[in-house]
């Protein structure tokens, strides 16, 4: 069932990077749970396809920076992205950790009560077909009471999903802040543009919340630029690492 939940409303100031990438090998379960442990109430993970279509969190189009073996993911079945080690990479305290399909990482998340933002990252070439099919696997089983909030860089994915889930809020990523944001974000449907921390400034933040969108501000890891940030109005901060924020703020 897809959710009526008015995710702005319940959004958290700090919402957890990969999970707890600061802490624990970046979308995984683990990372899932580290971010719960941490206090997050709200985590971002990136979704792909496997070859079977299939639904994996996972960043990269190769599986080499972040598990023991290597060649993009879209030409690997399940099972053979299952036959990886996602945990070693980062720490032995890991060994064994897999890569987690979106459907048992919902299974987690539901435990854990955790919000999630969903950044659907497709291979190049491959937009449409993975958002098509996250937004199906979407529509069969995730929670109702659970927030989410789907994202991506791509404005195919965003409209895509759109049409399938349009009770579902979804934000435009990027880097800088294009001179047409405010276009894109009607042309995509979006409620909350994404932005690298870089490009943002106050006076940007101001006009963001003025037209009515919302902002999140990835990556920030540094406890006095997020406050800044949130100072300014920036609606959540996406983190490595939750307890540092989390500290800071209270
Ligand atoms: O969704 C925020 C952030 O994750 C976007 O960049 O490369 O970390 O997926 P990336
Ligand atoms: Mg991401």
């Amino acid at each position: 069932m897809i959710p009526d939940v008015p995710v702005f409303d319940i959004l958290p100031k700090i919402v957890g990077h990969r999970g707890a990438c600061g802490h624990a090998p970046e979308n995984t379960l683990a990372s899932l749970k580290k971010s719960a442990e941490l206090g997050a109430g709200f985590v971002e993970i990136d979704v792909t396809l496997t070859r079977d279509n299939i639904a994996v969190i996972q960043h990269d189009t190769d599986v080499k920076r972040c598990s023991n073996g290597s060649g993009p993911i879209l030409l690997k079945t399940l099972a053979e992205v299952k036959s990886l080690d996602a945990g070693s990479w980062f720490s032995p305290d890991f060994t064994g950790e897999r890569i987690p399909t979106l459907k048992e990482a919902t299974g987690t998340l539901a435990r854990l009560k955790l919000g999630l933002n969903l950044e659907i990252k497709p291979t190049k070439g491959w937009e449409v077909p993975t958002a098509e099919q996250v937004g199906r696997e979407l529509l069969d089983y995730w929670p109702g009471d659970l927030p989410l909030l789907l994202s991506s860089f791509n404005i195919e994915a965003l409209v895509t999903v759109g049409e399938m889930l349009p009770g579902v809020p979804r934000g435009y990523l990027t880097e800088a802040i294009p001179p047409d944001w405010e276009r894109r974000l009607a042309e995509a449907g979006c409620a909350s543009l994404h932005c690298e921390k870089y490009f943002v400034t106050e006076d940007k933040v101001a006009a963001i919340r003025k037209a009515g969108y919302r902002i999140l501000v990835y990556t920030v890891n540094d406890p006095e630029m997020a406050k800044r940030f949130l100072d300014w109005g920036v609606d959540a901060i996406i983190t490595d690492f939750p307890d540092r924020m989390l500290d800071k703020l209270h």
